[in-house]
């Protein structure tokens, strides 16, 4: 762990997730654990273990068996590629008969024009108009605007989310200086406000066109659509908690405005054509020092979501002169109430934010009816006419949960807009032990969630998600991140990460390991396969980790072409190709049990088969996030984020860096890859 970020006021390294959940809700594996009892677990081993839990047929449907011919078995899609070997090298490797191109790496000026200064001497008004840190998730938006996965495979808008920051990568002033991939240091107590506008506005969202040329090779487009949306973007605030005492503050009295959106981490796109970005690790970047008998004291709304009581993630508040830009990160109850200070500010963060990249004027719009927790990123069941909106949303912290949001207004396409996702039911999953589920509804005066226990109204159900959710009983899981749905048969799949906090005595089925170092992947059909239905079936599509720890569905063989760790991004093509992006953390990179694994990488699936192979890996340090085709699915986009951040303080200090990713000099760069194959076909094939 870098040295400089410890006394963060959680035991995670940079960027990552605040456990928080301190309920006494049942966890996923003390669920599992009860089905199948702890002793034929400990006994059975890992295959024994997950019988019932993974393999196709276990929880399908009967009609689904049906429904396939007795003698020819599914294929799913076709991977086509020779799998690439695990790297340990600061180097980009996709497979024979592919090439990659580097695009938009943080600092690019978004009008086309190279730029006047390369980081880290760039000044904030110049990362104001450049691509930000941290690519994440992001889509490709064809230039015709009409339809999110329609139209030109040669330009478009891409959205692109901007999840943190690595300082020392960012400022001048760091070079020499023995600093982790934490935070900046103080100087008296106090930041540079240069640089902390810097840092806030290298957060965010970029919307930025590109087009290939006549060369073949993709660039920037100048174009009046192409903005950054940052920390301190003036945003709305819409549905059930707009207005609401909790979200009003000195910037906004009235509970209806706020700026700025933080640490967005993966995305969505909705059916009518706009992107959506997720706020994760946002409680961080504040601070309340409230204290009561020397301790210190805060609302539940800061507590259950780890606001932190003494030092601020970056300090943004620790700038000299109290100016309202850097104060508002001080959550503190300093003035008379609510409208004359920040204490409500961090209650304006930890949404899904909805933005129109085709509208450069629109504001931001913070949609609250989704929940308000560690959103990984948001992702829609299909759209039918007549029939509600579902998005799925994953809590990315340990133990937390996995939640969907139906609309209560049917979809039709002529007249969709993002009002849909105002008003509406959110739902919390319940994972049971026999393989069913159930949709836990956090409606105001349904159940637990009234007044007389401490939820007044829907907006307060809202702003405390989490809270609400720990009331109705939902299952605790192991870190959820991206989900995706199959667009073959309708299968949601989620990315649960990790768990190294898991106990030797919760070891079961779902979660087969104590200290769960590897992660798996967990997947539903809702019944009736209707995505606004309040019940569903699930079972385990991978349990990852190496060769003889690991378990893949259909019992395809895990190999060292296929092995894998922490899953994370997640993301079907067209033709149900599910890809696979890893993210073992900055301390875990090459080291102990995850060593095997290498640099963090992509891989392609075959949800039917169970065939995985390794499609992509990157450089060193780097994590593999955000993933999208054109429509004709010849052209791949594929983020790397924070190359170098494994890069020891004082390797740092010494003018050494991990990687020099993409340049082969100056700090390591995230950055957006283009992949094509070679003879001009299909990803993948
Ligand atoms: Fe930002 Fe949970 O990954
Ligand atoms: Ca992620
Ligand atoms: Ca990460
Ligand atoms: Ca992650």
């Amino acid at each position: 762990m870098p040295d400089d970020i410890r006394n963060l006021p959680y035991d995670l390294e940079a960027g990552d997730e605040i456990p928080s959940n301190t309920s006494a809700n049942r966890s996923f594996a003390e669920i599992a654990e009860a089905r199948l009892g702890r002793r034929g677990m400990l006994m059975g081993g890992l295959g024994a273990a997950i019988t019932g839990f993974i393999g196709a047929a276990g929880t399908r449907p009967a009609a689904a068996q049906i429904a396939a011919p007795a003698t020819a078995a599914p294929r799913g899609p076709v991977i086509g590629f020779r799998p690439v070997p695990v790297s340990p090298n600061d180097t980009v490797v996709v497979p024979e008969g592919y090439s990659v191109q580097v695009l938009i790496p943080h600092g690019t000026p978004l009008n086309g024009q190279p730029a006047a200064r390369k980081l880290p001497e760039m000044s904030a008004a110049e990362q104001d108009q450049a691509i930000g840190a941290h690519h994440d998730g992001m889509h490709f938006f064809p230039i015709e605007g009409r339809e999110p996965d329609q139209g030109s495979s040669t330009d478009g808008l891409i959205a692109i989310n901007h999840e943190y920051i690595e300082p020392r990568f960012l400022h001048a002033r760091a070079a020499g200086q023995s600093i982790g991939n934490g935070r900046m240091p103080l100087v008296d107590n106090q930041r540079d406000a240069e640089e902390v506008r810097k840092e806030i506005f290298a957060h965010g969202v970029s919307i930025v066109r590109v087009a290939k040329q006549a060369n073949g090779q993709w660039a920037v487009v100048a174009d009046p659509r192409n903005r950054r949306i940052h920390g301190a973007t003036p945003m709305e605030i819409a549905g059930p908690a707009r207005g609401h005492a909790l979200v009003r503050t000195k910037y906004s009295p009235d509970g209806t405005r706020t700026r700025g959106t933080l640490n967005n981490c993966a995305h969505g796109v909705t059916p009518w054509n706009t992107y959506l970005t997720a706020e994760e690790n946002w409680a961080g970047y504040f601070r309340n020092l409230d204290q009561r008998d020397g301790r210190p004291a805060l609302p539940r709304e800061h507590a259950r979501y780890g606001v932190p009581t003494s030092q601020a993630r970056y300090n943004w508040d620790q700038v000299p002169g109290g100016a309202d830009e850097f104060a508002r990160f001080n959550a503190s109850s300093t003035g008379a109430d609510a409208t004359q200070d920040y204490r409500n500010e961090p209650n304006a963060f930890g949404w899904i934010v909805e933005i129109d990249p085709f509208n450069p004027t629109s504001a931001p719009v913070k949609r609250t009816a989704l929940g308000r927790f560690a959103h990984e990123g948001v992702v829609f069941g299909p759209a039918r006419e007549g029939r509600p909106v579902v998005a799925y949303s994953g809590d990315d912290s340990t133990f937390e949960y996995i939640y969907k949001f139906v609309s209560a207004r049917p979809f039709n396409r002529a007249s969709a807009n993002g009002s849909l996702l105002d008003d509406g039911i959110l739902y919390v999953a319940k994972f049971n032990a026999d393989g069913t589920g159930e949709w836990l509804p956090l409606r105001h005066g349904t159940g637990p969630l009234t007044a007389a226990n401490g939820f007044a109204d829907q907006g307060e159900v809202l702003v405390n998600t989490r809270l609400a959710a720990d009331a109705v009983g939902a299952t605790k899981m192991d870190r959820p991140e991206w989900g995706a749905v199959d667009p073959r048969d309708g299968q949601v799949y989620f990315t649960l990460t990790n768990n190294t906090r898991r106990a030797a005595a919760q070891v079961d089925a779902a979660n087969p390991r104590a200290q769960n170092n590897f992660g798996q992947i967990i997947r539903w059909r809702e019944a009736n396969d209707d995505h606004a239905a309040t019940r569903f079936t699930w079972d385990l599509f991978l349990i990852a980790g190496p060769e003889g720890d690991s378990r893949i569905a259909g019992n395809a063989p895990v190999t060292a072409d296929n092995m894998l760790a922490c899953p994370d991004g997640l993301w079907f093509d067209a033709d149900g190709r599910m890809w696979i992006q890893t993210d073992i953390g900055e301390a875990q990179q090459l080291r102990g049990p995850l060593a095997p694994f290498g640099n963090n990488a992509m891989f392609a699936a075959n949800p039917v088969t169970g065939e995985i192979r390794r499609f992509l890996t990157g450089p060193n340090g780097q994590e593999v996030t955000g993933v999208i085709t054109t429509p004709d699915k010849r052209t791949m986009f594929v983020n790397l984020q924070h190359p170098g951040a494994t890069t020891p303080a004082a390797d740092w200090a010494a003018g050494r860096v991990n990687s020099r990713f993409p340049n082969g000099d100056g700090v390591p760069l995230s950055a957006t890859l283009v992949i094509t194959k070679n003879d001009g076909g299909i990803i993948g094939t």
